[in-house]
């Protein structure tokens, strides 16, 4: 029976009749390929960026001029892939674009540097990117961009060569600042957005000492719901209209005036994320347990999390999730800190008001929907849990440091805790990673620094739940 029902379904899938599935791949394609550079500006991090980059490989590369291009080639891969978290697919580096402009080569970042991602060996357009890390991206950069000035100092430079190259080494700079950067991949500072506020504004700089406020890239399925209840992890920006694209524009080198004249490419982009359906769970499922799980999850999560429904052809019938406030779920609180009546106070000022507003929720996180959970890790609104079983397991007793090496590969994946598979604690691997997490090793997660702690989300019932519950709920979460 379980296989007849796969095996229609499947059918239902592969004929893609379904309004549904292909207007989800018509959102993934357009996601794929958007950004939003105008007039060379946006989220532009240095102009002749192919020149550029081509140079430096060719420099990495200068110790064994035999292995010529290849090497290069090589050199280049390692750095934005290992060094800066960008996802080379197919021989693609994922979300960067060199965008024509006045004969330049403008370096820009598209949505997709940071919202797609790579599970258990799988590229989801819509996942979150889980090694980003937008901080090393922007300060490399920041110092390649200061030699490229020097060694291309005799070169006629255009005017709008020269704005671009100041603005983009402004922005570049403000991204790479030590103290309002991540300090892990995978995790991105909001102090990038919020810095916009403070030079529009006021014409200063975001006040030292501010949070860094570090979030992972969130998922986009559901999106079409959320973003009316309240945008990003902790509901603050009001989605009602064109809003989160927007504001990540404005980030960069962008100008309200541009803003303004993009708005129904915004609108329209924010329109198709609710098209975007979860990917299904690549592996075998115990319908058996899973039912189990659903009965536990019934009783004890879905007070928070809601409850969980299918279409006739059993794709996810999308609900809005709900806020839980912070006193509740008392997960780490550094990316709520920045909200100070100061910044709020900007936020009333800014030059967009009729797009940029504020949404009245109390301090909390949403919690959010729980499709396609599986691909999701590590868990929270920080990155700070590597795997369910982990979340299911007293704060105390979570693991503390993990590798984001190749996360996203299927060797990480672990199937029976659903999230990484990590060594032992005590084993010598383990004391490896806490040495180089403790040394400020960008690649490997610690729960110890600032904003990415992994407490909270530990309830009344969680100390109830046996170890078969947990494996039973894990089980459920990976049907839905
Ligand atoms: C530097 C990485 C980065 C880039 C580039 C980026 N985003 Fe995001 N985006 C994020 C992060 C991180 C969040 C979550 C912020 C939070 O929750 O505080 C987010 C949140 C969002 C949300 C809200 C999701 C929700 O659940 O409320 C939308 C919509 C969004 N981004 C759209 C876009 C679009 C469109 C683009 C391209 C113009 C883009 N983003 C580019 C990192 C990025
Ligand atoms: C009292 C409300 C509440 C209950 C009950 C609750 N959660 Fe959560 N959950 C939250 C909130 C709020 C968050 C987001 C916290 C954050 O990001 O800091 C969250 C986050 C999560 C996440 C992380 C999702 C992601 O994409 O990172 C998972 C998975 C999760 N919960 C599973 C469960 C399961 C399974 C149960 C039942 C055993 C449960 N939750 C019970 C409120 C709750």
């Amino acid at each position: 029976m379980k296989y007849l029902i796969i095996f229609f379904l499947s059918l239902n899938l592969c004929a893609n009749e379904n309004p549904r599935i292909s207007a989800h791949e018509e959102a993934v394609s357009a996601l794929a390929s958007l950004h939003f550079v105008k007039d060379g500006r946006g989220m532009t991090l240095t102009p002749d960026a192919v020149n550029m980059f081509d140079f430096m490989a060719k420099f990495l590369g200068l110790s064994k001029p035999s292995d010529g291009k290849a090497l290069r080639e090589k050199a280049k891969v390692g750095m934005f892939t290992k060094r800066w978290g960008l996802i080379e697919q197919d021989k693609i580096i994922k979300g960067f674009f060199n965008v024509p402009y006045k004969k330049m080569n403008i370096g820009a970042m598209g949505c997709a540097v940071c919202h797609s991602g790579k599970a258990a060996g799988q590229y989801i357009i819509g996942l979150g990117n889980k090694n980003i890390d937008i901080g090393r991206l922007a300060s490399d950069t920041y110092q390649a961009s200061k030699l490229w000035k020097k060694l291309t100092v005799l070169k006629r430079k255009s005017k709008d060569y020269k704005r671009i190259e100041k603005d983009s080494m402004a922005f570049a700079k403000r991204l790479g600042d030590q103290e309002l950067n991540n300090l892990t991949q995978g995790l991105v500072p909001i102090s990038m957005i919020m810095s916009w506020f403070y030079r529009v504004v006021e014409g200063t700089e975001t006040p030292k000492g501010s949070p860094r406020g570090v979030v992972k890239v969130p998922h986009f399925w559901g999106y079409g719901k959320k973003r009316f209840v309240g945008q990003f992890a902790d509901g603050f920006g009001n989605g009602t209209h064109a809003g989160w694209g927007l504001a990540v524009e404005l980030a960069g080198t962008q100008t309200a005036e541009n803003v303004r004249q993009m708005i129904p490419k915004i609108e329209h982009a924010e329109n198709m994320l609710a098209d975007i359906l979860p990917p299904k769970y690549p592996f075998k499922v115990n319908q058996i347990i899973a039912a189990r799980g659903k009965k536990i999850f019934n009783n004890t999560c879905f007070k928070c999390h809601g409850t969980y429904e299918r279409d006739q052809n059993g794709l996810p019938l999308y609900k809005e999730p709900k806020h839980i406030k912070i006193q509740v779920v008392k997960t780490d609180e550094d990316r709520l800190k920045g909200l100070t009546p100061h910044f709020l106070s900007l936020v009333d000022r800014n030059p967009l008001p009729e797009f940029i507003q504020n949404n009245d929720v109390p301090p909390g996180y949403f919690a959010p929907r729980l499709e396609s959970t599986w691909a999701r890790f590590p868990y929270l609104h920080n990155g700070s849990v590597p795997s369910i079983m982990a979340l299911l397991t007293h704060p105390l007793e979570r693991p503390k440091f993990w590798d984001l090496q190749r996360v996203g590969e299927k060797e990480r994946f672990n199937e029976e805790t659903l999230g990484l598979t990590l060594p032992k604690e005590g084993s010598r691997e383990y004391k490896k990673l806490e040495r180089e997490a403790k040394s400020g090793a960008r690649d490997v997660y610690s729960t110890e620094r600032v904003g990415q702690s992994s407490k909270g989300h530990w309830f009344r019932f969680s100390d109830k739940l046996s170890i078969q519950d947990k494996k039973d709920l894990i089980e459920y979460l990976k049907t839905i």
